[in-house]
């Protein structure tokens, strides 16, 4: 029987892609997206609801998937958004936001997922970071922290569950041509003010962040990696795809915290 892997937030992007191309490969896809009336189902690929903020669609979700296959071989937690924000600007519900999707959500399907891998004694979940889980930016404090928390997770579960047999890796995505920049950076209203105290970072960042996320690498690599990992037991722990993980992840381990700041500034112009 074919391995049966759950997508989380299909609806585009990294996760409609890799849900397409695993599908065509002969994996039994489940396509989670809030609107699965939006993804094209085909002959491996089926579109199921899940909202990573509401645990009755994961449970439910997951009970259709066992009720079918009686195991979910692979999870790809993948929904996220990106908050845009000064730490001074943040109110209390965009704070939350950020942590309910990329964070608690992961979280609460890993929650759901754990119990049917750990009694097949078998499984593989693969946490879609960010290589902002390992990098800091101005304007990005609440996205770069829920992947700094994804990346934490990622290495506390792979202790916890190494003896269920159950692997657990994280990717961490340079920037990729995607709708992340088009439907999903959400910005805080006061830090993108023209008034605001923050003008000047505001106008060098985040025009070149967009620019950069629209002209990044293609979803399919994301793919191409999950299929690798999926068959290969002994894949490290996380990896980088695309060219901004590649140049920026090794210069963050080579350099001193300091000399590594001073680059991005450079390198942004701020
Ligand atoms: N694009 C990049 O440059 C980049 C770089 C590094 C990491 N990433 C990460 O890669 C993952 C996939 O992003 P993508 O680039 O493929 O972007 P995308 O095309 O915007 O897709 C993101 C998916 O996440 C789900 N999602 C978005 N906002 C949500 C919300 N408020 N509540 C619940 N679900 C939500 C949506 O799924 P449904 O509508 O189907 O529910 C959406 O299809 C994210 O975790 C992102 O942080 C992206």
């Amino acid at each position: 029987m074919g391995k049966v892997i759950l997508i989380t937030g299909c609806s585009s992007g990294m996760g409609k892609q890799s849900a397409q191309y695993l599908a065509s490969c002969g994996f039994i896809v489940y396509a989670g997206s809030r609107e699965p009336s939006k993804i094209t189902p085909s002959k491996n690929l089926i579109p199921i609801k899940l909202d990573v903020t509401k645990s009755q669609t994961i449970n439910s979700a997951i009970q259709t998937i066992c009720e079918k296959h009686k195991k979910i071989d692979v999870l790809v937690n993948n929904a996220g958004y990106g908050l845009v924000s000064t730490v001074e600007d943040l109110d209390e519900e965009e704070m939350f936001n950020q942590y309910n999707i990329n964070v608690f959500g992961l979280l609460r399907v890993c929650k759901s997922v754990i119990p049917v891998m750990r009694e097949a004694n078998s499984g593989v979940i693969i946490n879609i970071s960010s290589f902002l889980g390992k990098i800091g930016l101005p304007l990005l404090s609440l996205y770069n922290s829920s992947k700094y928390a994804v990346e934490g997770i990622t290495d506390s579960l792979r202790y916890e569950l190494s003896e269920f047999n159950i692997r657990v890796h994280s990717i961490m995505p340079g920037f990729f041509n995607t709708q992340f920049a088009r439907e999903n950076l959400v910005t805080n209203l006061h830090t993108f003010d023209k008034e605001s105290a923050y003008a000047n970072i505001v106008s060098k960042l985040a025009p070149v962040i967009v620019d950069e996320i629209n002209s990044g690498n293609d979803a399919k690599e994301v793919a191409l990696k999950i299929e690798e990992i999926i068959g290969n037991d002994n894949f490290p722990a996380r990896v980088t795809v695309g060219d901004k993980a590649k140049k920026f992840i090794p210069m963050k381990k080579e350099l001193s915290d300091e000399d590594f700041e001073r680059r991005v500034r450079e390198y942004y112009g701020i």
